[in-house]
């Protein structure tokens, strides 16, 4: 057995994603997603979307920490019950938060700004499906580098599912990028089963859905 799995069995804790990660939870990002379009908005911007999403009443998650150092984060997983409310919320009454590190992003790089433009659009580019199922959907998940491979994703997925279940929700949806093969076996291991493909920001994407009502 890996002391990673000695390390989860023992020392960690999953708690509800809080404000005060934000700036952990942006760090992880920006390592696990290079090259998204959200990593291009920088550490700032990703840091104001951590702020915010947990005082949405549409946005929660998990925090994956060592209890004796609660504010560093080995990993999380965020959601939304509804992503249209969220980037309504997100677009509206809570852009002034956004606002200044937006503007000063996109000054260094105004090509930035079209991209956002489209992801404010995002829940009207996002596929729909017409079976009835409202699904939750999966924003993000994150595991810091030196731990992946030890189980921390699989704990991350089981705690959203089980708060998802308590919310009546059953089906979870995710966005990958087709080229991310990684979280995809990962995604399809967890129950995950593909749905369809869309583009955004230009780049092919997967939509993968969890049937979570029957588990
Ligand atoms: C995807 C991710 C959250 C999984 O977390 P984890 O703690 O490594 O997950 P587990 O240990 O429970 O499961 C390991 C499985 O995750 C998948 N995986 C994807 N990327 C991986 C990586 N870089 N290292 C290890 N496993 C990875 C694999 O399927 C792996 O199983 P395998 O080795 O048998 O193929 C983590 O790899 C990560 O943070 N990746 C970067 C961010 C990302 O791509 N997130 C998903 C899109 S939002």
């Amino acid at each position: 057995m890996s002391s990673q799995t000695t390390l989860f069995a023992h020392r960690l804790t999953l708690i509800p994603l809080e404000s005060e990660h934000a700036a952990d939870a942006a760090r992880l990002h920006m390592i696990g997603q290079p090259g998204s379009f959200l990593t291009g908005l920088g550490a700032d911007v990703l840091k104001v979307v951590y702020q915010q999403l947990p005082r949405s009443p549409v946005g929660f998650g998990f925090a994956a920490v060592d209890p004796a150092q609660p504010h560093e984060l080995l990993g999380f997983v965020s959601a939304t019950t509804s992503v249209g409310a969220l980037f309504f919320e997100m677009g509206t009454r809570r852009l002034p938060a956004f606002a200044p590190p937006l503007l000063r992003r996109f000054c260094q790089s105004p090509s930035l700004a079209l991209r956002a433009v489209q992801t404010v659009a995002y829940p009207l580019l996002h596929p729909t499906t017409s079976d009835g199922v409202t699904p939750a959907e999966l924003l993000s998940i994150m595991v810091r580098p030196e731990v992946r491979g030890g189980g921390l994703g699989a704990l991350l997925v089981r705690a959203l599912e089980a708060e998802c279940q308590r919310r009546y929700i059953t089906a979870i949806d995710v966005t990958v990028a087709a080229a991310n093969d990684g979280a995809q076996r990962f995604y399809v291991r967890h129950g995950f089963a593909y749905k369809q493909s869309f583009t955004l920001y230009g780049q092919p994407m997967h939509l993968y859905r969890a049937d979570i009502a029957a588990r």
